[in-house]
């Protein structure tokens, strides 16, 4: 059948939604170009905020109302697995609901929802966990490719729901992410982003490097061997890495960035907040001076790494001095590019007991201030990357203006320029930057 999958949330669903790409097309399926060529729609959903449930709730809404004869409708993701048999008493168009750590049964899904059964339902409740963990290798490879690395999480961040939908911690044992990166080289990626949710914990629990490892660089702890075993790849330029956390930013880690050359001068680090109080309400497991003293041994090493971070306003009892806090350490250590989100309380979470005490206009001036900050800081450390030369990994013409094409810097710019003749999805260039945005910069290609 032809089937389509429409995606929504963090990387990790975007690579679910290629690892079930490439296991439908090995099953016979067919990927079709929209959705409404397709036999078969399915929608990766993500949970993380009440936004994005709501925009899935209205797509899944639409679907079943516009639904032919035969065509069948599926949800999976982080959404599906927390709402399960109630996402199909409330929308009753949709044929089957798959679990996050069920993608394996995606296939007998569309076999039963076709054969007019009831809706297929399987969140994988007996504890089985089938997430097709490998190479999801099809068609043109673009350059760049997600890895999983560590499944779930085991913090408990007060606000947070994504434990309750992605399971616990577990580490994928390094001789399969190996086998996967490996691959993936093969096919031509020259750049590959591990994933966790907290991904500085990898291996921390156990024996996820083989046992006997040998670190060349003498590295003890798990992650900054695992960053050395993805450098060894041969074909593999580049490494990234996502979402970090301040406790996993050891003198090891930072002499990972220093002397590993394919692992990229940039880390996103989630700060929520600049004050003690609301981190410690968030139970973020840090204070403000941890986080800074995390930057500095990072920045020490590579005093030009590029820095991200994600910040939530309007958190449960956030008053002014606590945002004046944030806004104050948002400054301080400087940050190229930063996601804020209004706090929305998940149901089942911690901080959900606690009463969403910041109005909504409130939340949304602070959201807009602490954009504007973000901005005039990004700028000012966008005006360093004036007249540099920068590598530049080309991936595809510009969303702005398709004559143009864009790319990303080692230290994760995004940067637009006029494409040489005969440029590829994947080619490095060197970029000379002649001007710059708080989100993107722009440059020629150098000779
Ligand atoms: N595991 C990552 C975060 C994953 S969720 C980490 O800890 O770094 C991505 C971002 O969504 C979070 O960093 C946080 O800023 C935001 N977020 C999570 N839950 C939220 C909620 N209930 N309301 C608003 N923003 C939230
Ligand atoms: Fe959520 Fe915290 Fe885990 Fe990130 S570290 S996924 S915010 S619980
Ligand atoms: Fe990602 Fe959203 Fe799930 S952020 S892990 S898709 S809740």
């Amino acid at each position: 059948m032809k089937f389509f999958i429409k995606t929504y949330g963090c990387q990790m669903n975007e690579r679910d939604s290629e690892a079930v790409a490439a296991l439908l097309l090995s099953c016979g399926h067919e990927q079709a170009r929209n959705e409404n060529e397709a036999e078969v729609v399915i929608v990766n959903t993500c949970s993380v905020r009440d936004k994005a449930e709501t925009k899935a709730v209205g797509k899944l809404g639409i679907l079943a109302s516009e639904k032919r004869p035969g065509q069948l409708i599926g949800v999976m993701g982080c959404m599906a697995q927390r709402l399960g048999a109630g996402l199909v008493a409330k929308l009753p168009g949709i044929d089957f609901v798959i679990g996050t750590r069920r993608l394996g049964a995606l296939p007998r899904a569309i076999e039963s929802a076709a054969e007019g059964a009831r809706p297929f339902i399987d969140l994988g409740e007996h504890g089985a966990d089938d997430s097709i963990p490998d190479a999801h290798l099809y068609g043109d490879r673009p350059a760049g490719a997600f890895v999983n690395a560590l499944f779930g999480c085991d913090r408990r961040c007060s606000y947070c729901i994504v434990p309750a939908v992605r399971g616990h911690e577990r580490s994928r044992p390094a001789e399969e992410i190996l086998r996967e990166v490996r691959e993936l080289a093969d096919h031509g990626v020259r750049e590959i982003t591990l994933l966790g949710q907290s991904i500085l914990s990898y291996g921390r629990k156990g024996n996820a490097m083989p046992a006997g490892h040998v670190s060349p660089r003498g590295f003890t702890e798990p992650f900054p061997q695992l960053l050395e075993a993805v450098a060894g790849v041969p074909g593999i330029r580049r490494i990234r890495f996502t979402s970090a956390h301040p406790s996993g930013c050891t003198k090891e880690l930072a002499a990972a960035f220093a002397t590993i050359e394919q692992v990229c001068e940039h880390i996103h680090l989630p700060l929520q907040s600049g004050s003690d109080r609301i981190l410690k309400l968030m139970r973020r497991g840090y204070t403000a001076d941890e986080y800074r003293k995390a930057v500095d041994r990072l920045r020490e090493a590579t005093p030009e790494i590029a820095l991200t971070t994600d910040i939530i306003v309007g958190f449960p009892t956030e008053t002014e001095e606590d945002f004046e806090a944030t806004r104050a350490f948002v400054r301080e250590i400087g940050f190229d590019n930063a996601f804020v989100f209004k706090y929305s309380p998940r149901p089942g979470t911690a901080a959900a007991e606690w009463k969403d005490d910041v109005p909504p206009a409130e939340k949304l001036r602070r959201n807009r201030i602490l954009l504007e900050d973000l901005d005039e800081i990004a700028m000012k450390r966008h005006g360093r990357r004036i007249g540099r030369i920068c590598e530049v990994m080309a991936e595809g013409p510009s969303l702005r203006n398709r004559r143009k094409w864009a790319g990303r810097t080692r230290d994760f710019m995004n940067v637009v320029f006029d494409p040489p003749a005969g440029i590829r999805s994947g080619d490095f260039l060197n970029v000379v930057i002649r001007r710059a945005t708080p989100q993107t910069l722009y440059g020629e290609v150098a000779p």
